[in-house]
């Protein structure tokens, strides 16, 4: 227990001083790769502040195993029992190259495959998110120095009004994901066809190309369910430890427990009653097309 706190507090001082990097680097030109297509980027600064991260925790933590989206992304499915950090240096990276400001330092840390704790920090809009599992996910915000400071946390899920009863109240977050062909995009725009028009009517769509920061918007509840096929490990680890500690749902399309290699997530934002299967997830489950993404 006291090792996990050491762990949380580390990751929660490099993720801030992580996202410190990635801003000094937004006032710069940057220099982008394209990864699958167009729409799936990376920049010089993802690599840079990927290596900068694991510099820092290996310092630390020698003996623990670390993955990362832009170093080391196939060892993903290699857990150990030696605790294992999932980064996503810069989770939002398209945003990050428009500026839009929706993009985060994501590291997670899973022990014995399971997500243990969650850091995700957005620089943009100073907001650092941090679980750690059976303690409570929390919200601090400010500049650095008040986030590294004795600022007080928001306890994130302890004030959200009920669910609506139907997705016809919900607000509800998905992205679209790289994989463009049809047998990936289809199956989504059907969804997202079935949700927006009759007889569903659901009351809004959000995108914002961050898995991370929208599990987050779960976890403070101020969006009702958010879904996507197409995730991988480290989009989501960090975000897994954050829905679950604030009492949301979090879960796959196809089962009900959350597999951090199956490339789908589900999320309900928290409720007071605490319903693990409400009204508005059947709803949506009966709405979900099934989606054949390869493991991680
Ligand atoms: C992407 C974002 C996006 C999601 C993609 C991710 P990246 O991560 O989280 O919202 O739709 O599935 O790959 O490439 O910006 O780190």
């Amino acid at each position: 227990m006291f090792e996990i706190e050491k762990y949380l507090q580390e990751a929660i001082q490099i993720a801030v001083e992580a996202g410190a990097k990635i801003e000094e680097a937004q006032k710069l030109v940057k220099q982008i790769e394209t990864k699958e297509n167009t729409a799936d980027l990376v920049t010089k600064t993802d690599k840079a502040v990927e290596d900068f991260i694991f510099s820092r925790l290996s310092v630390l933590f020698p003996d623990h195993v670390m993955i990362g989206e832009e170093s080391s992304s196939s060892k993903i499915n290699q857990f150990s029992k030696s605790p294992t950090w999932i980064v996503d240096p810069i989770d939002g990276t398209t945003n990050f190259v428009h500026g839009f400001p929706f993009y985060c330092v994501s590291i997670g840390m899973a022990l014995e495959g399971k997500p243990t704790i969650g850091v995700i920090y957005n620089p943009v809009l100073g907001q650092l998110f941090y679980a750690s599992a059976g303690h409570g996910a929390y919200l601090k915000q400010g500049n650095p120095d008040q986030i590294m400071g004795n600022s007080a946390p928001i306890k994130l899920g302890s004030k959200c009004a009920e669910l609506p009863l139907s997705l016809s109240q919900a607000l509800l977050s998905t992205e679209y994901g790289a994989a463009k062909t049809d047998e990936y995009l289809l199956p989504k725009l059907d969804i997202i066809k079935s949700f927006i028009s009759d007889p569903v009517s659901g009351r809004g769509i959000r995108s914002l190309g961050s898995a991370a920061l929208s599990m987050c918007l779960i976890a403070q509840g101020v969006v009702d369910i958010y879904y996507e096929a197409g995730v991988h490990a480290w989009d989501v680890a960090a975000g897994a430890v954050i829905v679950k500690e604030a009492g949301g749902i979090l879960r796959g399309w196809n089962q009900e427990e959350f597999d951090l290699l199956d490339r789908t997530v589900l999320c309900v934002r928290p409720s007071p009653s605490n319903d693990q299967n409400p009204p508005l997830l059947k709803e949506l489950i009966s709405i979900l097309k099934p989606i054949a993404y390869p493991r991680d």
